[in-house]
């Protein structure tokens, strides 16, 4: 067994144990991957203030997320398809999250059902919604997520046409994956994956077969999703889902300081400023990027959350010293659950935790509320000459020449 020491380790390994369209799926951002490799690289330009002979004994990364206990700022974000990184991949992503005390969040497009993952687990979780067309199935699936007990409802606003990620096509992707000769190729050298497989009944779209009229078997569900999200969703319907939820609302996918402003008069708890890991619209900048503009608009009239591009627990600390509140990862725990299953989310969440707590300590902070702007400098003017006109005073971050 390779010794793991950081992300990348987990995704080496994964790459050799996922089948290739799976493992392709998680790993691809849209079109050209632009925004995707913005995402990572954006994080690069920003450096930390190293402070000295301060006291950093007694740190703690506890806070809340919307109002909700967490061991650190950092939740599982919802990600599709994630049973067919590992058998049973949502459950097994989901106890890893709840033993640590960071949010799971289940998406729509979940191989493992909402009923499942509730059954397995002790405390409850987050579940996204994607708007489809149909609002009776909507209707229902929110029922379904209140009876499981959801402590927040994640509404993604930026997947009502999806964007083209070219492997996808290439590998024919679907769930179950179809027996092509290519395919039985490449899954016979994943045996750890299929084994898991074999042992297991979940190999399809747990929260929408059995649950919508017609659709039994792949050909019927590939059909009805097509044709199923909403290219004529607006802001005005996000009122109806409140009402049919009557919870916690977080609105995915702001990338824009007007629509932040939108996203405040929903009333929602939080936005999260997202550009879907790179995996929408290409030649969007990065989130990191965008994320100071939208705090300073709107960090006092709604909590402002953070994804897209995190891969440590470095980038955790950059997102929250730029104002975020909590942070979400995706490939991140995706890599750790297709390397290693349970125990590699678990190693995900480790890894991330001991970078954050490091760091923040090399730093000088001890606790979550003394992180702030001032522990952050950047290499060029793009970064600090916006971030001091944004706050309408002289910024406490300063460029390095
Ligand atoms: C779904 O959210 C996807 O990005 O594939």
């Amino acid at each position: 067994m390779p010794v793991i020491t950081c992300i990348e380790d987990l995704r080496v390994l994964a790459e050799r144990r996922v089948p290739r369209m799976f493992y392709d799926y998680a790993d691809s951002g849209s079109w050209t991957e632009s925004t995707y490799r913005r995402n990572t690289s954006d994080f690069d330009d920003i450096l930390f203030r190293q402070r000295v002979a301060v006291d950093m004994a007694g740190r703690s990364a506890v806070t809340k997320m919307i109002g909700q206990d967490v061991s650190m700022p950092v939740a599982l974000a919802p990600t599709g398809l994630t049973g067919m990184q590992h058998a049973d991949g949502e459950i097994l992503a989901a106890k890893a999250a709840e033993a640590f005390g960071v949010p799971f969040t289940l998406s729509t497009m979940s191989i493992c059902s909402i009923e499942d993952v509730a059954a397995n687990t002790a405390k409850p979780f987050w579940f996204q919604l994607y708007v489809m067309k149909d609002r009776d199935f909507i209707e229902r699936l929110i029922g379904r997520a209140k009876d499981a007990g959801c402590s927040a409802l994640v509404l993604t606003l930026d997947l009502q046409i999806i964007g083209q990620r070219h492997k996808d096509l290439k590998n024919g992707l679907s769930a179950p994956p179809k027996l092509t000769i290519p395919n039985i190729i490449n899954m016979s050298t994943k045996l750890r994956w299929g084994l898991g497989m074999l042992q297991t009944k979940r190999h399809e779209f747990g929260n929408i077969v059995g649950h919508v009229k017609g659709v039994t078997d792949m050909s019927s569900l590939s059909a009805w999703t097509a044709e199923q999200f909403d290219p004529s969703f607006t802001w005005d319907d996000i009122k109806w889902i409140q009402d049919v939820w009557g919870g916690p609302l977080i609105l995915k996918g702001i990338l824009d300081v007007e629509d932040a402003k939108r996203a405040v008069d929903t009333g929602a708890e939080a936005l999260i400023v997202s550009n879907h890991g790179g995996r929408q619209l290409d030649g969007a900048r990065s989130s990191i990027r965008l994320l100071p503009e939208i705090v300073d608009a709107v960090g006092d009239q709604i909590e402002v959350q953070f994804d897209s591009g995190i891969r440590s627990g470095q980038d955790v600390l950059k997102a929250l010293a730029l104002g975020a509140k909590g942070t979400y990862i995706g490939r991140a725990f995706l890599y750790g659950l297709g390397a290693m299953g349970q125990a590699g989310v678990t190693k995900t969440l480790e890894l991330i935790h001991k970078e954050f707590d490091t760091t923040m300590a090399l730093c000088g902070c001890r606790r979550i509320e003394e992180i702030d702007r001032s522990i952050l400098l950047f290499e060029d003017d793009s970064w600090a000459a916006p971030l001091a006109e944004e706050a309408g005073k002289p910024s406490p971050v300063r460029a390095v020449n």
